[in-house]
């Protein structure tokens, strides 16, 4: 299994078809030499992915602040990519390569998180590269984005959590659970011909990418499980829906300071609506894909219904 993920890798991965001209726009040189086209018309995100796109109030906004929330979006789409990559997925691949936590197949494990870590480096430039174009051609402000509630509530987890067994199993677990969802967050943008075409063709990179070394995750999970006591798979089984979670929150503490910088008058009543309404914008119908395929009893995980949690 790990080995044939490798050969594919080899063969598809975007770090490795930089020669492609088709793959051009994740070579961020052809940014600094203005070499992709921007079109001032069109918008930057796609508008109903917005967790408060139906609010009578946002529908009220003019073009105008509607234009600059969207290419806000598009940054924080980003921005919560990146700091996926570098906050849960990364750490837990230094993790894994430095102490595999399997015997089966040790090498080629090793070899195929080695390589997933070269995509998620290849990502991050390419998500940091395409905001600061996507700023610099709107003259956007700089924001100071509030944290993501993701990141805060996982390190606020693993700072209660004593001992190392029990942390690095959280992190693997939390990076099994988001390069699972991962996928299904970029692939809402990368078929969206409707927004800026920079836009599409990063994401629709990325989320090729994912797809191609998403199964590492669940199978290495799959092995690994095989190996875990009792009280340590009740870890595992304890972390996944809080991820899940964690993962769809409409992120309101961020929006709300966008909103803000953005003048919406009405952004209190939006932003308490929407909290109200517990609508997520992301589903997490991923995680059922995952269990399965790690051979985890839906019944096993602490809460009764994951899908919609
Ligand atoms: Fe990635
Ligand atoms: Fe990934």
């Amino acid at each position: 299994m790990y080995n044939n993920i490798s050969t594919t890798w080899s063969k598809m991965a975007n770090v490795n078809t930089f020669g492609d001209p088709t793959q051009s726009y994740v070579n961020s040189s052809n940014i600094a030499n203005n070499a992709i086209v921007l079109d001032a018309d069109k918008k930057d995100f796609n508008e109903s992915l917005l967790p408060f796109s139906s609010h009578p109030l946002w529908n009220d906004c003019t073009e105008e602040v509607k234009s600059t929330v969207l290419s806000h979006a598009w940054i924080l789409y980003n921005r919560k990519t990146v700091f996926v990559e570098c906050d849960i997925v990364t750490p837990t691949c230094e993790i894994l390569l430095k102490k595999p936590p399997v015997e089966l197949h040790r090498s080629d494990l090793q070899t195929c998180i080695s390589e997933a870590l070269l995509d998620e480096a290849l990502h991050t430039k390419m998500s940091v590269a395409a905001c600061n174009l996507i700023a610099d051609f709107r003259c956007l402000d700089k924001i100071q984005y509030p944290d993501f509630k993701l990141i805060r509530d996982l390190n606020n987890m693993l700072s209660t959590v004593n001992s190392g067994w029990e942390r690095n199993l959280i992190r693997l677990t939390a990076a099994c659970v988001s390069e699972t969802l991962i996928t299904d967050y970029l692939s809402l943008l990368s078929n969206d011909t409707s927004i800026q075409k920079v836009c599409q063709d990063v994401t629709n990179a990325h989320a090729a990418d994912e797809l191609l070394h998403s199964s590492l995750f669940s199978q290495l999970m799959c092995d690994l499980l095989q190996t875990l006591t009792l009280l340590e798979k009740k870890v595992v089984t304890k972390t996944i829906p809080i991820i899940a979670k964690l993962f769809a929150d409409n992120e309101l503490v961020v929006w709300r300071e966008v909103l803000h910088h953005c003048n919406v008058q009405s952004l209190n009543v939006i932003i308490e609506d929407v909290a109200n309404s517990k609508q997520e914008t992301i589903n997490v119908e991923g995680v059922d894909r995952f269990l399965s395929r790690c051979g985890i009893d839906p019944d096993s995980l602490d809460v009764p219904d994951l899908v919609g949690l």
